[in-house]
């Protein structure tokens, strides 16, 4: 993954602010990286942009060949199911569903066939520990459990790039590391390259790499554990 010159703006009382201000950074395949900073400091505004959902002002985002300027909506819909799943800060999955229909939507978006989804929606809640809670409503869960059918969810794909936002926020510390320590498995077993950003300076003992981003500005903390 690669971002060259990555700017974002927002307009804030008829000022444009710079939110981020030439991003730099690359993520070389199958690396876990973490970006700290604090609450405000583009974080998610980033992750959103790497995912396809925001649109950088300036600057290019390059993931698995796919230059994102280049992909009208439909194509970043695409980009969004089958190369880069996002998982939002607050899991968005669905109370009403149960953790198998919540791990089974994106494959129904992309239109996969029936048995090949039941096939491949078992194997992944069995990887993420909830097979025995496929049909228990989601919004009985606790918060890690949530976050569990998140992942899943982000999972059940394959994709080449995993972005999560604050994984760990609203979890304890004993269940933030069992977080930490699924995304590190799900990088050996799947090759996924991830991206985590929290302003939990705790979390970066797990990865490869850190970085911090700091008014718009990102630097690289640790040099890549290759
Ligand atoms: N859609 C938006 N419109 C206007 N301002 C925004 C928007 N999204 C984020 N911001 C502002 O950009 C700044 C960075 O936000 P965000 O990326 O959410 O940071 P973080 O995730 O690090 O807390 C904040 O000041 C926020 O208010
Ligand atoms: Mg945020």
């Amino acid at each position: 993954m690669l971002l060259r010159d990555v700017w974002k703006s927002y307009a804030f009382l008829g000022m444009s602010i710079n939110i981020l201000k030439g991003i730099n950074m690359v993520a070389y395949r199958g690396e876990v990286v973490g970006i700290h900073g604090p609450s405000g400091s583009g974080k998610t505004t980033l992750l959103r942009i790497i995912a396809g959902l925001v649109r950088p002002d300036k600057g290019e985002v390059i993931v698995d060949g796919y230059n994102l300027n280049m992909l009208d909506e439909y194509g970043l819909a695409l980009y969004r199911n089958n190369v880069c799943s996002y998982i939002p800060q607050d899991f968005a999955v669905i109370d009403t569903m149960t953790v198998y229909e919540n791990v089974e939507v994106p494959l129904l978006l992309a239109g996969v066939d029936a048995d090949v989804r039941r096939k491949k929606v078992m194997e992944i809640l069995d990887y993420v520990g909830l097979k025995d809670k496929a049909n228990l409503r989601t919004g009985k869960l606790s918060g890690g459990e949530k976050q569990r059918v998140a992942i899943g969810r982000a999972l059940v794909t394959t994709p080449s790039v995993l972005l999560a936002d604050e994984p760990t926020a609203s979890l304890d510390w004993s269940n933030a590391i069992k977080v930490a320590e699924l995304f590190l498995s799900i990088k050996k077993d799947f090759g996924t390259t991830i991206i985590i950003v929290t302003h939990d300076a705790r979390l970066l003992e797990y990865v490869d790499r850190s970085m911090s981003l700091f008014e718009g500005v990102l630097k690289q903390i640790s040099s890549p554990r290759l």
